[in-house]
């Protein structure tokens, strides 16, 4: 099965294909591949935002329409295909920023209709959770049955949730206030490291110490698997308030960084700990942890997750860094899985600016809307 996926939700226009070698062996010894990524194209419009420290979704609903066709062709060039080669198309439909997802849907819906090809609508969330059921199983340690435990952190989404399968989701807890990696990006705008703030607080805690600044962990020790991170941002921001002389120096930046980290990596430790707990008394033994979306891409904070999940018993499961980030093929593999169900969607399908993975969780009151716009 060949799938092209298309991504539009946030500030990454995004075009891939993918093939299902439906669980055939790799013949190397080192497990079997699950998915195989034919073209995965993305382009961040970092470059149209970073002017304003954040996604202004005009400038990014307008930059999808100006760049989508030339990426799905780059995406069908480097794959060698043509449309007549694909088995279905499938077009992130929600949860983001509502014109972005207008252009990726009608687009996908347009490509469908004209091929008579079976859509999907796919949960941006949902491509995320599965992501890293695409990848070659080796890297990971093993091929990642459900139900799995499930970190979701990105700049617009900090949850928690147990994956029973394709479109079944329980969600444990998620954030209270700001999502993990937007506490990231508000630390960074803070210390003037630009945007996104992500790998740059990342770079610049490897030469800082954690040490320095006594900040806040948030709900540590707590019961329950919800998350808060606006103290830690104040602490932050009082910090750099406090520093004698004016302006931050580069050490200092890398202090502070060091210190949101190391806290940041606490609460996330605590937090799925309990989670761990709940998982386990639905599943006594095996299972694993598996951490996804753009903050999964720390390395500081994947070696964290590592030891959480080893004392639970639990493997850890990472998707690799460039699946991390927003991208394509986790929408065409999350359109792969539910293809192979059976799963498709009308052309009527709606996009929706709002989706919760677990319908049956009350609404998040922090997480859940993309960078920087709340509702
Ligand atoms: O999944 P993603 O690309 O987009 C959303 O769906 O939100 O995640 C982007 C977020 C940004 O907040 C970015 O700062 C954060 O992921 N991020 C990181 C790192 N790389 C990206 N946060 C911490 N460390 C990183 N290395
Ligand atoms: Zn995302």
């Amino acid at each position: 099965m060949i799938v092209l996926g298309i991504e539009t939700s946030c500030d990454e226009t995004a075009a891939a294909i993918v093939r299902d070698d439906g669980g055939r062996d790799d013949g190397n010894g080192r497990g079997v591949v699950r998915g195989v990524i034919l073209a995965d194209i993305v382009r961040s419009q970092l470059d149209e935002h970073r002017a304003y420290g954040g996604v202004v979704p005009e400038i990014a609903a307008r930059a999808h329409i100006s760049h989508l066709d030339g990426l799905i062709a780059m995406a069908m060039d480097t794959a060698g295909i043509g449309f007549g080669d694909l088995d279905g198309v499938a077009a992130t439909a929600g949860p983001g920023l509502i014109g972005g997802v207008m252009v990726g849907l009608t687009t996908g819906k347009a490509i469908a209709a004209f091929h008579g090809l079976p859509l999907v609508a796919v949960n941006h969330l949902e491509g995320h959770a599965l992501s890293v059921r695409l990848t070659n199983s080796a890297r990971l340690g093993g091929d990642v049955d459900f139900p799995y435990l499930l970190l979701l952190v990105s700049g617009g989404h900090c949850q928690l949730l147990i994956v029973e399968g394709v479109g079944r989701y329980e969600r444990l807890g998620a954030t209270m206030d700001d999502a993990v990696g937007e506490a990231f990006d508000k630390t960074a705008k803070l210390l003037g490291l630009g945007y996104p703030g992500g790998p740059a607080v990342e770079s610049a805690a490897a030469r800082g110490d954690a040490a320095r600044f006594n900040l806040p962990r948030p709900l540590k020790g707590r019961p329950g698997c919800d998350f808060s991170f606006s103290g830690l941002k104040t602490a932050v921001r009082h910090a750099v308030e406090a520093l004698p002389g004016d302006g931050v120096s580069a050490t200092d930046a890398a202090d502070l960084c060091a210190g949101f980290q190391a806290a940041v990596g606490d609460v996330l430790a605590d937090r799925v700990k309990n989670a761990i707990a709940l998982f386990r008394a639905r599943q006594p033994e095996g299972g694993a942890l598996v951490v996804a979306g753009g903050v999964a891409a720390n390395q500081a904070l994947r070696a964290r997750l590592a030891s959480v999940a080893a004392d639970g018993g639990l493997a850890l499961a990472l998707p690799p860094p460039a699946l991390c980030t927003d991208n394509a093929a986790m929408i065409a593999w999350a359109g792969i899985e539910r293809l192979r169900l059976g799963m498709t969607d009308g052309l009527d399908a709606s996009p929706r600016a709002r989706w919760p993975l677990d319908p049956n969780a009350p609404p998040v009151t922090g997480s859940g809307f993309k960078k920087g716009h709340k509702r």
